[in-house]
């Protein structure tokens, strides 16, 4: 029988998972969801659903980055997070901040992309901020004599680190514990950042999340990059609070079959995809782990943020190579999702479907709009 993933509360052990792909190996089987979906076109098109998935985006706590980024005083990370410009600032105490990007000037942005700085100082006149946010000094300041400087600090965004991430809640009433709650441990404390990109995708941001949480594409997608060490539509799939994990096992698990101790590890014998609820998926590699933020720009684009993590120290360099010959072999695949992704969102324009349909096998991209569509119901009605 079919296991059905949905029905569980936790995630699984590592050896229960294994388990669970033996006996798909073996049974010609994968885990099926129990609904199918059918998600309207136009909820990938239209500009009024993506300001409302937006809403949804600044409702709740949101990973922004690895701690791992942000890992020494005085590094910042400074994007858009749903739309908002934020600047993520390690202080002096330790303590991740974050705050709006804007000068309590002229508005202008203080810092754009990454780096380390002792101050946060406006590049158009000089104002400079701490890095807790608090304006400490004003070139020429007896032109401003009415500024009370106490009060022009950066506007704080609530910001707060757990487990190695560091997440971002735009909404003063948000529970984030709530949100929060469901998400375990994922990132090993000695993980450090090898690197981070910023991409651009031409494609609505589910259509892109989508081609992560499912591994019925593998053997058509990816036929001489992934399929020949993966399986075809073998996949197991689990639910924790609003978020899934998706194990894409390869055929070297075949070497775990006769290990019976708790303690095996699962690295370079299948990788997890976690979707954090909505827009961030965690991946685990052969010896690093990737972060990957998608940030809607607009219906039919996205920004991409990707950070490398990995535990693996700066003078081990035959494990470096390993990873990054991993990471290689990673991109190919990632490319052919891409021009699949692009495909789909052309697609979008023939107007032949009034819906995409999401079958048994797609169970975490039906979890995806399900809880996507109560969310936007929710944060609608707050509103109003
Ligand atoms: S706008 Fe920042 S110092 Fe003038
Ligand atoms: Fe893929």
């Amino acid at each position: 029988m079919p296991v059905n993933a949905n029905d569980q509360k936790q995630l699984l052990s590592d050896m229960e998972v294994v388990q669970r792909i033996f006996d798909h190996i073996d049974n010609s089987t994968t885990d099926m969801g129990k609904q199918s979906w059918k998600e309207p076109t136009d909820n990938y098109r239209s500009k009024a659903r993506l300001d409302a998935e937006l809403k949804v985006l600044q409702s709740r706590s949101i990973v922004f980055c690895p701690s791992s980024a942000l890992a020494n005083v005085g590094d910042y990370v400074a994007r858009d997070a749903a739309r908002v410009p934020l600047i993520v600032v390690r202080g002096l105490d330790g303590v991740v901040r974050a705050f709006r990007n804007a000068c309590r000037h002229r508005g202008v942005q203080l810092a754009n992309g990454h780096g380390c700085a002792r101050a946060l100082v406006c590049p158009y006149h000089g104002w400079a901020y701490s890095l807790d946010g608090s304006l400490r000094s004003i070139p020429h300041e007896q032109g401003f004599p009415d500024i009370d400087k106490a009060t022009r600090g950066l506007v704080a965004v609530t910001c707060f680190e757990r487990n190695g991430l560091v997440f971002i809640n735009q909404n003063p009433l948000a529970n984030i514990e709530q949100d929060i709650a469901s998400i375990p441990k994922l990132i090993p404390d000695n993980y450090r950042l090898l690197n981070s990109a910023t991409v651009i995708v031409n494609a609505n941001w589910k259509l892109y999340l989508e081609s992560s949480l499912e591994g019925y594409h593998i053997r058509q997608t990816h036929k001489s990059t992934f399929f020949p060490v993966q399986y075809d539509n073998l996949t197991v799939v689990e639910v924790f609070g609003e978020n899934s994990r998706v194990a894409f096992p390869y055929q070297s698990i075949e070497g775990l079959r006769h290990k019976k101790h708790a303690d095996i590890s699962v690295d370079g014998r299948l990788t997890y995809v976690y979707h954090l609820f909505p827009n961030v998926v965690i991946s685990t590699f052969p010896g690093c782990m990737q972060v990957n933020v998608l940030e809607p720009i607009d219906a039919s684009t996205t920004r991409q943020h990707t950070y490398l993590i990995s535990a693996i120290g700066e003078n081990e360099t035959a494990l470096l190579k390993a990873v990054s010959q991993g990471q290689n072999f990673a991109a190919e695949g990632a490319i052919e999702d891409l021009q699949i992704v692009l495909s789909a969102q052309r697609g979008l324009l023939s107007k032949a479907n009034e819906f995409l349909e999401f079958g048994l096998f797609e169970s975490a991209i039906v979890r995806l709009h399900s809880h996507l569509a109560k969310e936007i119901k929710q944060v609608n009605s707050v509103s109003e």
